[in-house]
C-alpha cells in the first residue's frame, strides 16, 4: 500500500449524520486533484451532525477508511474532517488598530486581528476559523493583504466561527482512536463550498445551502468573502420520520419510499398517480396516492427553507445573493427540492454537484458527496498554506498557530493575483 506518495495524498472524512465517507484525493504532476477512492459505510453514533457515541461512530469511521484504502491503495493515517451541529456559532467582528510605523507590519496585522477576535467567546466554545474578509487601510478597503502599504488607520472584518470544546474534541477523539491524525477540523458548509460553488457565484453572491440527514449548512458569500455561515439541526431524517408517522410504517421504509417516490411540492405530481408501500412482516402491501406522500413531505421541506430564509434575513443577507442559491447534500437529490427553494426564495437555484477533480469523478456525482470532496479539494489548498495543524484531543490551537495561517492565507493571495 505504499506506492503512493503520501505528500501527494490527502483525504477528506466526511462523519455525516447518515454516512460516514472517506475520500481519497491525489494531486497529479499538473496539479490536478484526482479522487482515487472512496469508502462509504452508514453512519452510527451521530444525531443532527454531533457525535453522541464514541464507540458506534470509531465503527463507522474504521470501516469508511479501509473501504478507501482498498479502492485507492493508499494507507491513511491522516484526514482533514469537517464539523457541523446545532452548537457551531459564527459571528463577523472587526478591529482597528494605529498602523505603528506608517506601513503595514505583520505586527500591525496580528494586533488588528486580536482586536477582531476580542468579541467575547463563552469558555465552552473554541474559535474553529477566523476568515479575514477584508482589510481597510484608511479610506482603502477590500484589501486581501495590506503588508507594506502607508497608512496611518489599519482596519479588518472577519467571520468567526466557534463550536463547542467537547463536540469537538470528539470529532478529533474519534478520528485518534480510529488509527487517524486529524490535520484539522473545517466547518462543513466550508468544506462544501470548495467543491460545489464557482468563482463567479462566489464574486457576484451566493447562497449556499447543504440540507444532509440530520442538518441543514448554510453559507453565503459576496465579493469574493465569506460572508455568513450556519447549520441548523434539521434535516432529511425529519422527512422520513414525518413519512413514517404518517404512513404507519419503520423507519426505514420510510426512507426507501422518501427516496423512490418522494417529492417536496405536491403540485407537481399527478392526482391519479398510485405508489405502492409494501407490506412489512405479514402486513399485506398498500396503494396510496402518491400525492398524499408528497403532502406529507412539502410541509417539512418548507419548514427548512424557512428557517434558512429567516437565518439569511436576520442579516440582512438576501439582498447579496445575486448570484442565486445552490442546493446541495443528499436532501437536494429529492424531485421537487430545487422547484420548492426557487418558490421559496423567488431567486433562481440550481444544484450543486462536486467539480473540480478528475479521476472517479462518477462515483462522488452526487451532492451527498459535497462535503467530502470539499475536504479534499480545502485540505490540498490549505496544505500549500502548510495550515495542517494535526489536532489532539486536549491540545487546543494556539493563537500562534491561527495566526500563521491568516499570514499563509494572505500570501496566497497574493500568489493568486499575479
Ligand atoms: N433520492 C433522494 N431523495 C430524497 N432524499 C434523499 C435521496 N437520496 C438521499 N436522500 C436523503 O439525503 C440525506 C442524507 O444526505 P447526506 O448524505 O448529505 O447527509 P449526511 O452528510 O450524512 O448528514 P449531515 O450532513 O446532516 O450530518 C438522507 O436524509 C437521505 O434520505
Ligand atoms: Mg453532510
Amino acid at each position: 500500500m505504499n506506492e503512493v506518495n503520501q505528500r501527494d495524498i490527502v483525504v477528506g472524512l466526511d462523519i455525516g449524520t447518515t454516512k460516514v465517507c472517506a475520500i481519497v484525493g491525489k494531486k497529479t504532476p499538473e496539479g490536478q486533484i484526482k479522487i482515487i477512492g472512496i469508502g462509504q459505510t452508514p453512519s452510527k453514533g451521530l444525531r443532527k451532525g454531533v457525535v453522541i457515541n464514541i464507540d458506534e461512530a470509531v465503527l463507522s469511521i474504521k470501516r469508511a477508511v479501509a473501504y478507501a484504502e482498498r479502492m485507492s491503495g493508499v494507507k491513511i493515517d491522516s484526514v482533514w474532517t469537517g464539523i457541523a451541529g446545532g452548537h457551531i456559532r459564527s459571528y463577523n467582528s472587526s478591529g482597528v488598530v494605529a498602523i505603528k510605523n506608517m506601513e503595514v507590519s505583520e505586527s500591525d496585522i496580528r494586533r488588528v486581528i486580536d482586536a477582531a477576535k476580542a468579541v467575547a467567546i463563552p469558555p465552552d466554545k473554541e474559535i474553529i476559523h477566523i476568515i479575514p474578509q477584508e482589510f481597510i487601510v484608511d479610506d482603502q478597503s477590500g484589501i486581501k493583504d495590506p503588508r507594506g502599504m502607508n497608512g496611518t488607520r489599519l482596519e479588518v472584518k472577519v467571520h468567526i466561527v466557534t463550536g463547542s470544546v467537547t463536540n469537538v474534541q470528539n470529532i478529533i477523539k474519534c478520528c485518534n482512536r480510529s488509527g487517524l491524525k486529524v490535520k484539522n477540523i473545517v466547518l462543513q458548509p466550508i468544506a462544501s463550498s470548495h467543491s460545489i460553488l464557482l468563482p463567479e457565484e462566489k464574486d457576484l453572491g451566493v447562497g449556499l445551502i447543504d440540507i444532509g440527514g440530520g442538518t441543514t449548512d448554510v453559507a453565503v458569500f459576496a465579493s469574493n468573502a465569506i460572508k455568513h455561515t450556519s447549520v441548523l439541526a434539521i434535516g432529511g431524517d425529519h422527512v422520513t420520520n414525518d413519512i413514517a408517522i404518517g404512513l404507519r410504517t419503520p423507519f426505514k421504509e420510510a426512507e426507501e419510499i422518501k427516496k423512490k417516490h418522494g417529492c417536496a411540492l405536491s403540485e407537481l405530481v399527478p392526482e391519479d398517480e398510485i405508489i405502492d408501500i409494501p407490506g412489512i412482516g405479514d402486513r399485506k402491501s398498500r396503494q396510496i396516492p402518491k400525492k398524499l406522500l408528497s403532502e406529507i413531505i412539502e410541509p417539512r421541506m418548507e419548514e427548512i427553507y424557512s428557517l434558512v430564509r429567516e437565518d439569511l434575513e436576520k442579516r440582512n443577507l438576501t439582498p447579496l445573493l445575486a448570484g442565486g442559491i445552490v442546493i446541495t447534500g443528499g436532501s437536494a437529490l429529492m424531485s421537487g427540492a430545487l422547484e420548492l427553494a426557487e418558490r421559496h426564495f423567488e431567486l433562481p437555484v440550481r444544484l450543486g454537484k462536486p467539480q473540480g477533480i478528475i479521476g472517479l469523478k462518477d462515483a462522488v456525482d452526487n451532492p451527498m458527496y459535497a462535503t467530502g470532496v470539499g475536504l479534499v479539494i480545502y485540505g490540498f489548498t490549505k496544505e500549500e498554506e502548510e495550515e495542517d495543524l494535526n489536532l489532539e484531543v486536549g491540545k487546543g490551537r494556539d493563537d500562534d498557530s491561527l495566526f500563521s495561517v491568516i499570514l499563509k492565507k494572505m500570501k496566497s493571495w497574493v500568489k493568486e493575483m499575479f
